[in-house]
């Protein structure tokens, strides 16, 4: 089927998180404070392309999380136990000359309503307000690091300092909010897993486009625009990253972007894209013939990764850990770079001396969710973080052979990468990406009916 015959009804829009629910989440970082703490957390501010142009705005993923507010340089603060309330938002000021300009603004006294905070305020009182806020915190939690936030938290405490003859008591600590927050997000709520049930439609549907779409001639930007044009026709606005499009030897760039180059009939081509909905993220990877059919070659090194990856999607359950994960599938790997060839010996000595490095060098998961590389570490307490349901992975291995005079002809310049989404379930796993085939007869057969 031609991509413009392709019908355009989508499955129907998930509802936004509710309200309860980020009320829910400002509570639990809350109850993980040390009495007498406050939390700091700006919004993201607009970047300048170039000249007076601004990128498309992205809201910064914590604060997104603790109050779903769409607003550049806003604030929130949360001052636990506050009779008035303990969740504060400042956001711009109503400014009908701006917004006639840049579109409509909230404005604090909406802005309580619709988002659910206790109290809200405009910037413009932000600067006379925020110190007599955080007066007698002891302790306050901020993002290190963010440049905006610890201006905020330093003339704050100056404020206070100077006023410390008055009885005023300026926060003695600055902590870092970032791992509270992160540990959170580690689980995702059935309302983010159905946000990122559709960003994983979205982008199945959009590697599907692509595969019908290809052809030799084309320019793998022409493949980028119809996938981002199926991202944005459902309604992801973005990409959750920068899309990836590497015909031939491309594809063993691991963050190739340039996507410059014309396809070549005896190629494959290696994508890997997904759609931000709802500020979740999609992360899929595919790798297929330009034309359509693997060739026996092209075939042999794919079924090494395919077989690698279904096998490392199918561990996927609670009490595994990532680097068990990891190591299966460089099992699977080496095992398979011994059979092509490109290495010799026992697999163990191979596995040990690390040489599978050479064709095989990032790892084979990362947590998915607000941001692609989602946040909460591999690591926890010092120990390897064991799966627990509502944790949502990529599972990606790959194998890519470098064009050196050592390896053979035929092998020289090929990149393949499989990746999945995978959310931990209470028994096992749900792939959320099961839209794009990965099977060498499936992939083929979608092509030929293009
Ligand atoms: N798209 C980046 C990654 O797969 O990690
Ligand atoms: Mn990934
Ligand atoms: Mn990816």
């Amino acid at each position: 089927m031609a991509p413009d015959t392709l019908t355009y009804s989508s499955s129907p829009r998930p509802p936004a998180i509710g309200l309860d629910e980020y009320r829910r989440r400002r509570q639990a970082l809350m109850a993980a404070l040390p009495a007498s703490s406050a939390v700091l957390m700006p919004a993201a501010t607009l970047v300048t392309r170039s000249n007076d142009s601004e990128y498309t705005f992205r809201q910064d993923s914590d604060f997104h999380y603790l109050c779903g507010f769409p607003e550049p340089d806003a604030l929130l603060l949360l001052l636990p136990g506050r009779e008035e309330g303990e969740a504060i938002l400042f956001c711009p000021d109503k400014d009908p000359t701006q917004e006639a300009w840049t579109g409509i603004r909230v404005g604090a006294e909406a802005a309580v309503e619709r988002y659910g905070v206790d109290q809200a305020f405009a910037n413009s009182e932000r600067d006379e307000r925020l110190a007599g806020l955080l007066d007698g915190r002891h302790s306050l939690y901020l993002p290190l690091g963010d440049d905006c936030a610890m201006a905020l938290a330093d003339e704050a405490r100056q404020q206070l300092l100077a006023r410390a003859r008055q009885g005023a008591r300026a926060p003695q600590a600055l902590v870092d909010v970032a791992p509270l927050i992160h540990e959170q997000r580690l689980i995702k709520s059935d309302a983010e897993l159905e946000l990122m049930r559709h960003a994983a439609r979205i982008s199945a549907r959009a590697h599907v486009r692509a595969m019908r779409s290809a052809r030799p001639g084309l320019a793998e930007y022409q493949l980028q625009a119809e996938l981002e044009h199926e991202f944005q026709w459902h309604g992801a606005r973005a990409p959750a990253y920068s899309t990836i499009v590497g015909g031939g030897a491309n594809a063993c760039v691991l963050h190739y972007i340039e996507n410059a180059a014309i396809l070549d009939d005896s190629d494959l081509v290696l994508i890997d894209a997904g759609a931000e909905f709802e500020l979740y993220a999609g992360d899929i990877t595919r790798t297929f013939p330009v034309n359509g059919r693997f060739s026996d070659t092209q075939r042999s090194v794919y079924e090494i990764v395919l077989s690698a990856q279904i096998r490392a999607v199918e561990a996927v359950r609670p009490g595994v850990t990532l680097g068990e994960i990891h190591r299966g599938v460089v099992r699977d790997l080496t095992h398979g770079l011994i059979e092509l060839g490109l290495l010799e010996g026992e697999l163990d000595a191979r596995i040990d001396d690390e040489s599978y490095r050479r064709f095989y060098l990032h790892s084979t998961s990362h947590w998915l969710g607000l941001d692609v590389h989602d946040v909460g570490g591999a690591r926890r307490d010092g120990e390897p973080r064991q799966l627990e349901p509502g944790m949502v992975l990529t599972v990606e291995p790959g194998l890519y052979i470098p064009a050196d005079d050592d390896i053979p002809a035929t092998l020289r310049g090929i990149g393949i990468r499989i990746e999945d989404d995978v959310a931990v379930t209470a028994t096992g796993h749900e792939v959320l990406t099961t839209d794009v085939p990965k099977r060498v007869e499936e992939i083929e057969a979608l092509m030929v009916d293009s």
